[in-house]
């Protein structure tokens, strides 16, 4: 029995979001809504490039793509069977491939299969369904040497420490996974899991798998079928009471030696939070918090002990944004009123273009130099990496 649902059925494909020029991209926020994307700008299709380097979902709405996909020579995993299991008994499921759906011969369960995504869930979920839609499309012209240090600079250097610590060719669970990011489906064999049947969709076509679920309610996946799993502002989702379960799955799910890299916002005392905080904890607990769903927004030293306490050995926890704040983040804060907001609308300037891509530089740079001296509390996220002993 296999996991081929985006070769079993049709699917839906995103829109493309952004173009090229100079090697760096034009985003286009309005099809990230939309769906419509506007012609682009002659000299904008020049060559597949660098293009998009920006965090994704919360941290940056739009996102890019490398129009031309025959330039890029990264490797393509084959294809291969994986089992899925039950998620009430763990027995090993059966496709049954008339009735599009995933069987279990134990206790009755049915999964259905639609646009390429396993919905493990009855219903969808009334806060994520549909939420992030937005799909990281860059890709490097080769997998190895200078071709890849852009990753560096994706994402707070989240996609280089996946690169990093996960070979090419390893099976990658991608966790909150959204619509996904390119990039993982052309070194990995990738497996996309995210409450939301919409966002996966859009990733069916490029995901090995695509699994709609609930992560604090177990991963429908064998023991140790995996080598790593990864994921981008999910962790900070996932609340405190909830996060020990949710280790113990991946623990489980992982194999020995296996890695967690995850990418989350971290409670703290970056200068800004402590100024908001100041002014008015209840604007702040709505703008950062709860209207974000940050129902697991912890600090970087409660995480590590989370990890820890699970049984997996940091290898790396790193805090970013230190000093200067992701240009998603001005998004947020520009509703603060006064004189905060009006700085938090100029900060907005840095969302797109040429200037988000110096200003993502030099933040990197900053992150990764004094950024490494600066008290840990003050980072807005973390970059943890794991090992499964
Ligand atoms: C902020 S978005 C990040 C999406 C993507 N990783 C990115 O960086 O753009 C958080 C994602 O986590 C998913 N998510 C939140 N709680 C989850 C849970 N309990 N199980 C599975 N996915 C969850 C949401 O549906 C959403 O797509
Ligand atoms: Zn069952």
């Amino acid at each position: 029995m296999e996991i081929w649902p985006s070769a079993a059925v049709e699917h839906r494909r995103g829109p493309e979001r952004g173009e090229l020029e100079e090697g760096i991209v034009l985003v286009d926020p309005v099809a990230d809504v939309s769906g419509q994307r506007p012609r682009p700008p002659k000299r904008a299709r020049r060559r597949n490039s660098i293009t998009d380097l920006r965090g994704s979902g919360e941290e940056a709405r739009a996102s890019s793509c490398a129009r031309d996909r025959s330039a890029v020579s990264v490797r393509s995993v084959q294809p291969q069977s994986l089992p899925l299991v039950c998620p009430a008994d763990r027995a090993e499921l059966a496709l049954d491939a008339e009735a599009a759906s995933y069987g279990c011969g134990t206790c009755g369960a049915r999964y259905p299969l639609e646009a390429g995504v396993v919905r493990f869930l009855g219903g969808d979920d009334a806060f994520y369904e549909g939420r992030y839609l937005n799909t990281i499309r860059w890709l490097p012209r080769r997998d190895r040497g200078p071709w890849t240090w852009p990753l560096w600079l994706m994402m707070s250097g989240y996609v280089w420490a996946v690169h990093r610590h996960v070979p090419a060719g390893s099976t990658v669970l991608e966790l909150g996974c959204g619509s996904g990011i390119r990039y993982l489906s052309h070194r990995y064999r990738a497996l996309g899991l995210d409450l939301s049947a919409a966002s996966l969709a859009r990733v069916a076509d490029i995901y090995a798998a695509c699994l709609q679920v609930d992560l604090t309610r177990g991963i429908p996946l064998p023991d140790a079928s995996i080598d790593a799993a990864i994921g981008s502002y999910v962790w900070e989702h996932i609340q405190p009471r909830d996060k020990p379960g949710v280790l113990a799955e991946l623990c489980r799910v992982l194999r020995p030696g296996g890695k967690l890299v995850l990418l989350y916002d971290v409670d703290g005392d970056h200068p800004l939070y402590r100024r908001m905080r100041a002014a008015d904890p209840a604007l702040f607990q709505e703008i950062l918090i709860d209207r974000e769903g940050h129902s697991g927004w912890q600090d970087a030293a409660a995480n590590r002990f989370a990890f820890e306490a699970a049984g997996l050995r940091p290898l790396s926890h790193r805090g970013k944004e230190k000093l200067l704040i992701g240009p998603a983040m001005y998004a947020k804060v520009q509703e603060w009123p006064g004189s905060f907001g009006r700085w938090a609308r100029l900060g907005r300037r840095f969302e797109f273009g040429w200037r988000f891509q110096l200003y993502n530089a030099a933040t990197r740079v900053l992150d990764e130099s004094v950024g490494r001296f600066l008290p840990e509390r003050w980072a807005r996220v973390m970059v943890t990496v794991c090992e499964r002993p």
